[in-house]
């Protein structure tokens, strides 16, 4: 098709805006995205929000079981599955590490149920000493402590975090266990 030589003339020019106004726009785009990574990069030179943890939200609440039933059905079979791990006799090879992550994140996460309390008739009197949480959170440091352990697959250091949990566990018992447990809940190892 032929082109009159005048509307070929025009259609460069159209060309020639078009290019013009879109490298325009480009470099608007490109000022606006260094301008906008200066100040991302401002931002976060300024705030060490990076270095915090991630904001929580404490909702109190009571769980509908008690101090007792956690530490049979929860805390004491988690434990145990440690301690058997790291029992001289076990051999190396048939440690379990993903399971002992998952029993170290059960005792951590049983750290709230025994800080708010339950059903049982002595829970919130327990709860309230000071002791208690101290107790609570020793269980929970050797308890990360031994989730730490499984996770660099490190069995030495998963022993005296086992030692550590045993020593916890026997100082609040030696508390406030009483001899018969509240509702009748016991040892099942
Ligand atoms: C902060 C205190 C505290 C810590 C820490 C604690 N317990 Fe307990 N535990 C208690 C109390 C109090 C009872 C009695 C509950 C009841 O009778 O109502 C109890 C009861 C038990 C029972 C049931 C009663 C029995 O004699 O069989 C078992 C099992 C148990 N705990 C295991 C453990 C193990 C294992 C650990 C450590 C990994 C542990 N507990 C850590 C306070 C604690």
């Amino acid at each position: 098709m032929l082109i009159d030589p005048s509307q070929q003339a025009e259609l460069e020019d159209f060309h020639t805006v078009t290019s013009k106004s879109r490298w325009g726009v480009y470099m608007i785009s490109v000022t606006r995205i260094v301008g906008l990574l200066g100040i991302l990069v401002t931002v976060s030179a300024c705030d060490p929000a990076e270095d915090r943890p991630a904001p929580r939200v404490n909702i109190p609440f009571t769980p509908e079981i008690s101090i007792n039933e956690v530490m049979v059905a929860q805390i004491d079979h988690a434990a145990h599955f440690i301690w058997d791990a790291v029992n001289p006799d076990n051999p190396a090879a048939e440690i379990d590490w993903l399971e002992l992550e998952h029993h170290a994140i059960q005792l951590i996460s049983s750290r709230a149920a025994i800080t708010m309390g339950g059903t049982g008739v002595n829970d919130a009197m327990w709860i309230a000493q000071v002791s208690w949480r101290e107790y609570v959170n020793q269980m929970n440091d050797a308890s990360l402590m031994a989730l730490d352990s499984a996770r660099s697959r490190d069995r030495v250091g998963l022993s005296s975090a086992s030692d550590r949990q045993v020593e916890s566990c026997e100082s609040c018992h030696l508390q406030f266990k009483p001899s018969i447990p509240t509702e009748g809940f016991s040892h099942p190892h």
